[in-house]
């Protein structure tokens, strides 16, 4: 098949969270196994390539969007490395896309981002008229490309080539619908009837994401536990009426990791490689992380890590709440890396300066820590109020570090509840979202820890063992897509 991600961002080019990851992941693993697969996303300002290795294959586009006005772009190739590689297209837009941040920068959200998205969509499509390549499926992910499918069934039903392609919507965050005020609505250039409340309209407001939800012909969540979630009035963060009335479009597939990277046995971040086999490198990580961070070097004390962005959505306001009475009730150290909201951060900061040698932390985004922190901890703590899949907990397990989260989304697809009786489990579980029930989780790993560490050891060797290839989520969408074409 001929399939056309369209994304706003795709790793390693541009990365704000796993989308970026799924979107390249995803790409690969669907050439590897013998599709047409290409990539199409903004040329950003700060985009991760080399920039003399960029091929331009057509300039200038016009794009045509809604109230006459007429957009010029540039359209370049680039490859993502793989084995096989995948083409990568982007399409260069100066005033929209060559500034600093994806969807914001130091000051905030652009409010610009309804028309610098819209173009993007509407771009894609000219682009499939434009250029060769004539994609059978149009694979969109989240609001900024979610117009695509309303696109192509309201501006494109009679085109030779658009009239025929299918669409996919993943929504990957429900949280982030992309809604704007409705005076950007006639830069859209979609027909006033769509402005409605089965549509786009969401309380006078136009929303991105629920536009694509109706027009999409299928539809998917990155786990199945969360196409249920977002089913229910709580999951669905508003948009449950119209996911149920599309709910025979509606799958759950769980996204996978990419092991060539998040490989524990050749990770070159590490300052020691090992395997399940063989625990003595994952020690020497855990002292270097110890050292890194200014913690007590002990090998004795379990590290509990975490790697987030720092937003509501994660959970780590449970954790704030609870780190006085974690350190004056028992013997663990913490680490945190990430970045976002303000008040998280003064937080982050305060119980680093407050408990040097037990608390750690780094503001800011870092890969390579982000691999010491996966091989060099001992739990891993994913708190989250929702987690559509997650993909720390992917990479946890197969460096041996157990997860310890709450019960959502594609957590419970893929960590198993520890069983005191057996030693059975792949990490530690708990349901209520409040501080009490993680501080009593986490309780409840710290003296599993120093109580039963065989029963650690049959987990770890566990969790080692477990694989989330893409290869398996590849098969189901492209079973989709087969589906999704069928249906034109
Ligand atoms: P989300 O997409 O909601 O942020 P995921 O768990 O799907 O959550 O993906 C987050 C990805 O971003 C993971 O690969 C994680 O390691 C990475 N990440 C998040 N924050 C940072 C950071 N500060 N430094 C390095 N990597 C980070
Ligand atoms: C989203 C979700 C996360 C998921 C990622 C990739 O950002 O918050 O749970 O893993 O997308 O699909």
């Amino acid at each position: 098949m001929k399939i056309l991600m369209a994304s706003s961002e795709v790793a390693p080019f541009a990365k704000v969270g796993g989308l970026a990851d799924m979107v390249s992941g995803l790409s690969k693993s669907l050439k590897k196994s013998g599709h047409d697969v290409r990539i199409i996303m903004p040329y950003y300002k700060d985009i991760h390539l080399d920039k003399k290795k960029l091929k331009t294959v057509l300039t200038p586009m016009g794009v045509h969007m809604g109230g006459g006005a007429e957009e010029w772009c540039a359209v370049h190739v680039f490859f993502l490395e793989g084995d096989p590689s995948v083409q990568v297209y982007f399409i260069e837009h100066h005033y929209y896309f060559n500034r600093s941040g994806i969807y914001f920068d130091r000051w905030g959200e652009f409010g610009d981002n309804a028309k610098r998205f819209a173009f993007f969509c509407l771009a894609v499509c000219q682009f499939c008229r434009d250029l060769p390549f004539k994609p059978d499926v149009i694979h969109c992910h989240d609001w900024p490309t979610s117009l695509i499918p309303a696109y192509l069934k309201l501006w494109y039903p009679f085109d030779p080539i658009l009239g025929r392609c299918a669409s996919v919507l993943t929504i990957h965050n429900i949280g982030y619908p992309g809604t704007f005020p409705k005076d950007f609505w006639t830069y859209l250039g979609l027909p006033a009837h769509s402005f409605c409340e089965a549509q786009f309209e969401s309380w006078n407001q136009i929303s991105f994401l629920k536009g694509g939800i109706y027009y999409a012909d299928k539809l998917t969540t990155v786990s199945p536990f969360h196409a249920m979630e977002v089913r229910t009035p709580e999951g669905g963060k508003g948009l449950a009426p119209y996911l149920n009335r599309r709910g025979s479009d509606l799958f759950g597939i769980l996204n996978g990791a990419d092991y060539d990277i998040w490989n524990p046995e050749t990770d070159p971040f590490l300052p020691a490689n090992y395997s399940e086999k063989d625990l003595t490198g994952k020690a020497s990580c855990k002292k270097e992380l110890q050292k890194r961070f200014g913690l007590e070097i002990n090998p004795d004390r379990p590290i509990f890590g975490v790697i987030a962005r720092l937003t509501f959505q994660k959970g780590l306001d449970l954790l704030m709440q609870i780190v006085h009475s974690l350190f004056s009730e028992m013997l663990l150290q913490i680490i945190v890396l990430g970045d976002g909201e303000s008040y998280l951060v003064s937080g982050i900061h305060y119980f680093t300066r407050i408990y040097p040698g037990r608390f750690g932390s780094y503001i800011g985004y870092n890969e390579e820590l982000s691999h010491l922190i996966e091989a060099g901890s001992d739990f891993f703590l994913m708190p989250s109020l929702y987690e559509p899949c997650g993909l720390n907990q992917f990479y946890s397990l197969r460096y041996g570090t157990l997860p310890v989260v709450r019960a959502t989304g594609g957590l419970v697809d893929t960590v198993g509840n520890y069983d005191e009786a057996t030693g059975g489990g792949t990490g530690f579980i708990f349901h209520e979202p409040s501080p009490r029930a993680l501080y009593y989780t986490i309780g409840w790993a710290v003296s599993t820890w120093y109580d039963r560490p065989k029963h650690i050891h049959k987990m770890i060797s566990r969790a080692m063992k477990k694989r989330f290839d893409w290869e398996r989520s590849s098969k189901e969408y492209t079973l989709l897509y087969e589906a999704a074409v069928r249906r034109k």
